[in-house]
């Protein structure tokens, strides 16, 4: 968004470029929302815009006050507004609070975006700058942009638990890999680059064992602003087939293990002991010795299906510090967060081939639904042009 300071900005477009802001964050705050501050003079002219750039590091609002030089910084603050993406802060936690800090300034008027959903501050910002004779209020406008803006951190306070994402890169007729396993490129380079963007914003990318085994994948971010970056690797492995060839996989290579868990059936691994895949114990155990997480579920808590509870795998992995989740396949592990209502949002490359119903794998080709009333639906769906691709992205409810 291109604006220059002293530039005349209605309310929306402060709130506009607030967002703008805060997406400067993404990568690098978890496990704190990503937020943005704009301040307007009394004429509603641009004087300062401000993010939070890292976890421990300045809020939005200070980081936004501090560019207006201390020296006059109370004769410049004088009846200004400050429109800011989440509730000032109420508490001192890394950082002193917030709305006590904007508090201290001649500020008239606070024009947040969303009510802050930790029960630590919700309405209680508001409050503090209310106290302090500054006009507090929610916005009116662009509701919708702030939610998706802090949908991992609303989702990490509302419901205790990670933030699921599933990428999948498809031919027109909805094919991820052919029957042989064949699968790169089916997008385009645009597309690609996207999705190095999203591996530096989340947390950690969860794949399956087959996608582990089939595509030699390294999983880690190389878009140029996450290069200091490492995400974490979940890998789903019921059966540690993995386990023979996990040391030496690009995924291993390009991680620290300790930046790694693998998910195994504690059944799958009683049947081990005393059969041709005994080594496996002893793979796993050197794995646990080198850093990598062991995750073992129950396949009785699923009434003996192999599926893992992904309720509780999402559950475990927030207790771990992962606030997001990128699921990147395949078709068995993405049907499975489908059939599970376990995935928030879907990115979808969508490439203008055809690859063949009888010749190639439908990404979802392990749900099933029972009627046409029960179909998936997206909502809030946006498409992207990337040049011959198509990204469709929305939000799943439940
Ligand atoms: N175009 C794309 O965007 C894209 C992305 C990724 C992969 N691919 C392609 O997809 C193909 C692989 O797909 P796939 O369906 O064969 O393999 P997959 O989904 O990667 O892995 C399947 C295996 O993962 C484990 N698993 C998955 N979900 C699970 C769950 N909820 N609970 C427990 N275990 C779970 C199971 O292991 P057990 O067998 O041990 O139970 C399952 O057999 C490859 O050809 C690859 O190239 C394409």
């Amino acid at each position: 968004m291109k604006v220059e300071l002293g530039q005349n900005l209605s309310a929306e477009q402060a709130i506009k470029l607030a967002i703008f802001e805060a997406k400067k964050g993404q990568g690098f705050v978890a496990p704190n929302p990503v937020v943005g501050a704009v301040i307007l003079d009394q004429q509603g002219r641009l004087i300062s815009f401000g993010h939070h750039a890292r976890c421990g590091g300045d809020h939005a609002e200070v980081a936004a006050l501090k560019k207006i030089p201390a020296k006059t910084r109370t004769e410049v603050l004088k009846g200004t507004q400050v429109f800011v993406t989440l509730e000032p802060c109420a508490h001192q936690g890394r950082t002193p609070s917030c709305a006590q800090e904007l508090a201290r300034w001649p500020i008239a008027k606070v024009v947040y975006g969303l009510e802050d959903p930790n029960p630590r501050v919700s309405g209680r910002g508001a409050e503090i700058l209310r106290q302090a004779g500054v006009l507090c209020e929610p916005s009116e406008v662009l509701q919708e942009e702030l939610e998706d803006l802090a949908e991992i951190f609303l989702t990490n306070m509302r419901q205790q638990t990670c933030f699921v994402a599933l990428k999948v890169a498809t031919s027109l007729d909805g094919h991820l890999a052919m029957r042989d396993g064949k699968s790169q490129w089916i997008s385009n380079e645009k597309a690609r680059h996207s999705v190095q963007y999203l591996r530096g914003v989340y947390d950690a990318v969860l794949v399956g064992s087959g996608t582990f085994l089939v595509d030699q994948p390294r999983l880690n971010s190389r878009h140029p602003r996450f290069m200091q970056k490492t995400n974490h690797l979940v890998v789903l492995d019921p059966s540690g087939d993995t386990l023979p060839h996990f040391i030496e996989s690009p995924a291993a290579q390009v991680r620290p293990l300790q930046q790694i868990t693998l998910v195994i059936s504690r059944q799958q691994k009683e049947k081990w002991s005393g059969s041709q895949l005994g080594q496996r114990d002893q793979q796993l155990k050197e794995l646990q010795e080198r850093g990598v997480t062991l995750l073992f579920f129950d396949e009785s808590s699923r009434g003996g299906q192999s599926s893992v509870d992904l309720a509780w795998l999402k559950k475990e992995l927030f207790g771990m510090g992962l606030t997001s989740i990128l699921v990147e396949g395949g078709a068995h592990t993405h049907s499975t967060f489908l059939q599970q209502g376990a995935a928030d949002r879907i990115y979808q490359f969508i490439a203008p081939v055809f690859m063949g119903g009888s010749s190639a794998i439908n990404w979802t080709q392990d749900l099933s639904i029972r009627d046409f009333d029960q179909r998936v639906k997206l909502s809030r769906v946006q498409f992207f042009r990337l040049g011959e691709n198509a990204l469709v992205t929305g939000r799943l409810f439940r």
